[in-house]
């Protein structure tokens, strides 16, 4: 169902279909095509923007991005350790759509913290490019955050009395981009995502699809290399959740990001460059 959203190496169609292109604005409306040339017009490639090229052109896609080596994690719980994960090995490569599936309660979401830096393991080692997440303190996971990792979640969150246009520049304010950059950056985002003629609107006046495709805007703003999304699907029916794999595709090629995610739909899975199926607190076929 979902087979014109294949990876690009499998040769693929590459309309994009689904996706919301920018249109000729209606009488009174303001035209977006005209906000994101201005936008563009107004600088030139900027520091950020440079420094970002140079480094992804020079990008090795042999070196992974992350390495996860006999991981494990448990909880204490009632007097007793609940084991959740227990030896977890995976290698995520750049540029790459990576799926994690398992039951309800096997793991994804844990081992998605412990990647992210959000959590330590009790055993084991996670490196996130240079940066050994397992010997780090929570002050210096939350720096490399900030900087370099993207989260999505199944429910958006979004600030609801933000427009999208200030939901995505509010990330790059937190990040610490040049106040000079956001203009350009937000409006590119946006667009990436196929919202250009919706930025003004808060979340409340956005379809789930589009409230989703706008948490996608927020969390690559500061152009991170690796974006997480725990079931940034689950809430979206079939049609808004294909649209958002299709710009998960899109951010792979044109902002140079790995893309780690678990979702339990199987046509979703398709589109993936690799599926890790979580079993008893392990993956059954790495
Ligand atoms: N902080 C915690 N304290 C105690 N137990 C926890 C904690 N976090 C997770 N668990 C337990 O770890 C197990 C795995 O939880 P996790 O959220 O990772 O599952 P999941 O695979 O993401 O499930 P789902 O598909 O339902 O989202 C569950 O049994 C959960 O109760
Ligand atoms: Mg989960």
């Amino acid at each position: 169902m979902l087979g014109w959203l294949r990876p690009k190496n499998k040769s693929l169609p590459a309309d994009g279909s689904g996706e919301e292109q920018p249109r000729a604005a209606a009488d009174g409306e303001p035209d977006a095509r005209l906000i994101h040339t201005e936008a563009i017009a107004e600088s030139s490639p900027s520091s950020f923007e440079r420094s970002f090229a140079e480094a992804e052109d020079s990008a090795d896609l042999t070196i992974p991005l992350l390495t996860v080596t006999g991981v494990e994690r448990s909880f204490p719980v009632g007097g007793q350790q609940l084991h959740v994960l227990k030896g977890i090995n995976m290698s995520l490569y750049p540029r790459k759509l990576i799926m994690l599936k398992g039951r309800s309660g096997s793991g994804k979401t844990t081992l998605l913290n412990l990647i992210g830096g959000l959590d330590q393991p009790n055993k084991g080692e996670i490196v996130f490019k240079e940066h050994p997440f397992h010997l780090c303190s929570d002050d210096q996971r939350t720096q490399i955050r900030r900087k370099e990792i993207g989260f999505i979640f199944q429910s958006f969150a979004l600030m609801p009395l933000l427009s999208a246009w200030e939901n995505v520049e509010l990330a790059l304010r937190m990040a610490d981009v040049p106040r000079s950059e956001w203009k350009q950056r937000a409006a590119h985002c946006l667009e990436l995502v196929g919202l250009s003629r919706r930025m003004h609107h808060r979340p409340f006046e956005l379809s789930g699809g589009e409230q989703q495709r706008v948490a996608i805007a927020k969390a690559i703003a500061h152009r991170p290399s690796l974006l997480l999304a725990d079931e940034p699907t689950a809430e979206l029916d079939s049609q808004m959740g294909a649209q958002v794999m299709s710009v998960f595709r899109d951010i792979i090629e044109t902002e140079k990001v790995t893309i780690c995610m678990t979702t339990h739909d199987p046509t979703i899975m398709e589109v993936a460059d690799h599926v890790f199926e979580m079993v008893d607190g392990k993956f059954i076929n790495t």
